[in-house]
């Protein structure tokens, strides 16, 4: 078994007076990359984080100038970059790329990099092969990968190969077929199951928990139970931070959206403003205008 991070809690340190208090995590005065270490000490400080997905160059630095201090390279590149209807056929090879693009592309935030769908369920040597390979060849400074009870052997061999991982319970998106479709994770008697399943994610050495589509109850009690921080998506207000694809968060995406998603600009209605005014200053001949020209 792995020497967790999180056990056993230190108490909060408040700032005594003449002390400087400790830069919060989110747009804080961080200028070296964000460590787990860094993770840990903001859920002892009882300060909450955001975190965003990230799959490319301009979005991630503006996420990293902001202050956001966990960007996540998820599988969810699949239905919001690649055109797939979910993230099933999300490869590796896909994946790597990305992941480099957003380690270049920040200088601050903690990258972590997503598992893809069958990179890592054949058993521990095989996911701890593929987190190795994020680490040398993508940058990535974490991994995450989807599961309770069945990953935690996976989860121990790559904690003590040296790489932090990010655990993914409730509602798991690489196992849609098997859950029969988006639905929430842990109702009635299924909480008991939420709750060991942290745990035991927490013990086998993980850093951070997210937790997908649970009870808001639900997602209180693990945050409240383990030592490590919760990120919650669909989990209500209670975890220890917060995690959107950035596509929905900013409004890109199309189509209804789910109940916990909150769009904070319409940037599908920006593009599709400026593509046709380009469109028609084309045709009417107004672009490119003589100080767009060359002499
Ligand atoms: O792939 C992803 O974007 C994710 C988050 C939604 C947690 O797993």
């Amino acid at each position: 078994m792995s020497v967790h991070i999180g056990a056993p809690a230190e108490p909060a340190t408040p700032a005594s007076p003449g002390t400087t208090p400790p830069s919060p995590l989110y747009g804080g005065e961080l200028t070296r990359r964000v460590t787990i270490r860094d993770l840990q000490r903001a859920k002892e400080r009882g300060e909450r984080w955001p975190m965003l997905t990230a799959y490319e160059m301009y979005a991630a630095q503006v996420f990293d100038e902001t202050g956001v201090p966990v960007l996540l390279v998820g599988d969810s590149a699949g239905n919001n970059v690649l055109g797939y209807a979910d993230t099933l056929p999300v490869t590796v090879a896909d994946l790597l790329p990305l992941v480099r693009a957003v380690v270049r592309s920040t200088r601050r935030a903690l990258v972590v990099a997503d598992l893809p769908f069958g990179s890592y369920q054949v058993g521990p040597r095989q996911a701890l092969r593929t987190a190795i390979r994020f680490v040398k060849r993508g940058g990535a400074h974490a991994v995450k990968l989807e599961g309770g009870h069945r990953v935690v052997a996976a989860v121990d061999r790559i904690v003590e190969a040296g790489v932090p991982v990010m655990a993914h319970i409730g509602f798991t998106p690489q196992s849609v077929n098997a859950l029969g479709g988006y639905r929430v994770q842990g109702r009635g008697a299924e909480a008991d199951r939420v709750v060991a399943e942290a745990k035991a994610l927490e013990s086998a050495g993980a850093f951070a928990v997210v937790l997908e589509l649970v009870p808001a109850e639900v997602a209180a009690r693990v945050s409240a139970e383990l030592t490590i921080p919760t990120v919650g998506i669909g989990a209500g207000p209670h975890c220890d931070a917060q995690v959107l694809v950035w596509q929905d968060m900013a409004g890109l995406r199309a189509g209804p959206l789910p109940r916990y998603v909150k769009t904070y600009a319409d940037l599908r209605g920006s593009l599709a403003a400026a593509t046709r005014s380009f469109g028609a200053d084309v045709v009417a001949g107004r672009y490119p205008a003589e100080e767009h020209a060359y002499t």
